[in-house]
């Protein structure tokens, strides 16, 4: 049997702090019942001024490493878009606050496929045989880089994260990374951008310039295209018939967009996981947040084929395949 990558804990951590529809349209000109038939979302997590995504990422990383029974790792990949600073990356931080020593510690920045792209940078590290165990974690302040009066962004995104442990082990056993698919075009990168405080344009132009933009209409028909054929070439490289997956766990942006993904790949809506109601869209935390939230919830068995998807700024796309593991706590 090869080297595989088996998933062997997960965890997640959200913020007390819940913000609600009806607490935005008392601030701003939108509507509970807007918010609801555009988007599914009814209320998100928030940070409060002493949280910051480094918090997050410890919980998260914490309940993750307890669910895999283990106290220590060769690696952490932290997925975000809001690190605690510019410079230097997150991730080191967060293994030296969880107790992991001197591991390799890095920062992916994929915006919304971030968690995703995570996972196959630990998975590489682990069939490469440069690590045998690592700490993937996706966690967001996302609502510090969001214009509180925009309503074109703030009732969609919320704070939160999610994380997994990853181990070597045998490519039979249960929780096995089946398949990735990764993708981007650079050309889209405007639909979702944060235009000020980079390289380029260092200080704004334009009052708002250093809060996140996002091109909504644009982002909603690539998010449905590049999920849908990220999803179909997992599809392919795992043999699996589309109506075999048991879970379609998409990055939770728009429950429009996930039940239009699971139309085109001829999925009931009922194995379209939901949970962006009460979380928002919370980026690179939003996907391990939906496993732990549906591992609560009892929709997860040992041995159900998983397929997660997501689309995000970038562009960036990806889907995985696996094979759920028998986890003893989430
Ligand atoms: O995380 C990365 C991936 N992100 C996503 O996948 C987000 C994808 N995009 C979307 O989910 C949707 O495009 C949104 C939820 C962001 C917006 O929904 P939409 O159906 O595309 O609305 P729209 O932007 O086309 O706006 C429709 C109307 C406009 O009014 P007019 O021009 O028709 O008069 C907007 O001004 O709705 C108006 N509008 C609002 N009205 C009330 C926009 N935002 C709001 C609001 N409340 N919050």
């Amino acid at each position: 049997m090869g080297r595989a990558t088996i998933l062997t804990g997960l965890g997640a951590a959200v913020p007390e702090s819940v913000l609600t529809n009806e607490m935005l349209a008392a601030r701003m000109d939108t509507s509970d019942e807007w918010i609801v038939s555009r988007t599914g979302i009814r209320e998100r997590r928030v940070v409060t001024p002493d949280i910051a995504t480094g918090d997050l990422a410890v919980q998260a990383g914490a309940h993750a490493l307890k669910s895999a029974e283990v106290d220590a790792v060769d690696a952490v990949v932290l997925a975000t878009t809001t690190p605690d600073h510019r410079c230097p990356a997150t991730a080191p931080s967060v293994a030296a606050r969880l107790g992991l020593g001197r591991v390799a510690a890095y920062d992916v920045g994929a915006v919304c496929s971030g968690f995703l792209y995570g996972l196959a940078s630990g998975s590489g590290l682990v069939s490469a045989g440069i690590a045998d165990r690592v700490l993937v974690i996706g966690a967001e302040a996302f609502t510090t880089i969001i214009d509180p009066g925009d309503r074109t962004t703030a009732p969609i995104f919320g704070d939160g994260a999610g994380a997994v442990v990853l181990e070597a082990g045998d490519e039979a056993r249960r929780g096995a990374l089946v398949a990735f698919d990764l993708g981007s075009d650079g050309d889209l990168a405007d639909l979702i951008m944060i235009p000020a405080g980079g390289s380029r344009r260092r200080v704004a132009r334009a009052p708002g310039d250093e809060f996140m933009k996002m091109q909504g209409r644009p982002v909603f028909m690539n998010a449905v295209t590049r999920m849908v054929e990220s999803s179909r070439n997992v599809l392919e490289k795992t043999g699996w018939p589309p109506e075999s997956v048991d879970l379609l766990v998409g990055h939770q942006a728009n429950v429009r967009i996930l039940y239009a993904v699971a139309d085109q790949l001829g999925l009931p809506h009922e194995k379209a996981f939901v949970n962006l109601d009460r979380y928002g869209n919370t980026a690179a935390a939003s996907i391990p947040l939906a496993l732990a939230d549906a591992a609560q919830r009892g929709r997860l068995c040992a041995g159900d084929r998983v397929l997660l998807t997501a689309f995000g700024g970038g562009a960036t796309w990806g889907a995985v395949a696996l094979e759920w593991p028998r986890l003893t706590s989430y």
